[in-house]
């Protein structure tokens, strides 16, 4: 059995739910902890005191990332599964390309989005390596999608996704013969906190979408050699 689950941006929806989901499940749960002043990390680790470990991470930094790894240690040698779930839009986002463009904030969602969870990995090697598990997942969109893209705007947004698409190929080429196993997951359009407050108009709360996450980012498959996009309903998306 798989114990061990580090999971970036666990404050509050999805990641927060994922966080309460593999509690619940008997995993033993590392949170990235962006937002220490949003509460909802400490409640859960009170009914969770030994399973549940806060972690902070700001995954646009190295030197967090490689702290976060180093307070791991003071726990656990290993880590079995490794979520990579933090990520931001920006208000800026639906300007058309007749407006003036945000480059800061493409910037940062670049940052965060896209070299965020190479940080992550990158800092977290050395305990993925020690798992017999080595299961890598990226929360990705298909906003990242580029065959299917309908979008108008959102510059930042989805080319922060396919650049991140991207990356996880190129981990996935280097990493999977060394017996790593990924998914590559859009979650469903989620009742979040993306904008800054929650969404009232999504379709799915963060616990239904945690819910669904749960099972394939834990799954075994048969067919490990193939990188694929998967979405919330089991569905297949082209890069
Ligand atoms: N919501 C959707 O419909 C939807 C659809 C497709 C894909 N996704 C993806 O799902 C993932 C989870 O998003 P969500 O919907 O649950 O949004 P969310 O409620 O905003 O949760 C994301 C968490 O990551 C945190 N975060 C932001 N910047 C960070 C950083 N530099 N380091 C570490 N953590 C950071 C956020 O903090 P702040 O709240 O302070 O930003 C927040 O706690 C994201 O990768 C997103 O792109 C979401």
């Amino acid at each position: 059995m798989y114990r061990t689950v580090f999971i970036t941006g666990g404050d509050r929806g999805l990641g927060f739910a994922l966080c309460a989901g593999l509690l619940e499940q008997g995993w033993e749960v590392f949170a990235g902890q962006y937002l220490p002043e949003w509460p909802d990390l400490t409640t859960l680790a009170g009914q969770y005191p030994h399973a549940l470990h806060i972690i902070p991470l700001d995954v646009s930094s190295v030197e967090s990332a490689r702290s976060a790894a180093q307070a791991v240690t003071a726990f656990t040698d290993h880590i079995d599964v490794l979520i990579n779930n933090a990520g931001v839009i920006s208000p800026t986002i639906s300007r058309s390309i007749r407006e003036p463009q945000d480059y800061a904030e493409m910037h940062r969602l670049y940052d965060v989005n896209a070299l965020g969870p190479l940080r992550v990995v990158e800092a977290f090697l050395p305990l993925t390596d020690r798992s017999s598990k080595k299961r890598l997942c990226f929360v990705s969109s298909e906003a990242g999608s580029i065959a299917r893209a309908e979008h108008t705007c959102w510059y930042s947004y989805c080319m922060s996704k396919s650049a991140l698409n991207m990356g996880i190929k190129i981990l996935f080429n280097h990493l999977h013969p060394e017996e790593y196993t990924f998914r590559v997951y859009h979650p469903g359009w989620i009742r979040s906190y993306m904008s800054g407050k929650k969404s009232l108009e999504a379709t799915l709360e963060p616990e239904e979408a945690a819910a669904k996450a749960i099972p394939i980012f834990l799954s075994q498959r048969q067919d490990e050699d193939r990188l694929r996009l998967e979405d919330y309903e089991g569905n297949e998306w082209p890069w």
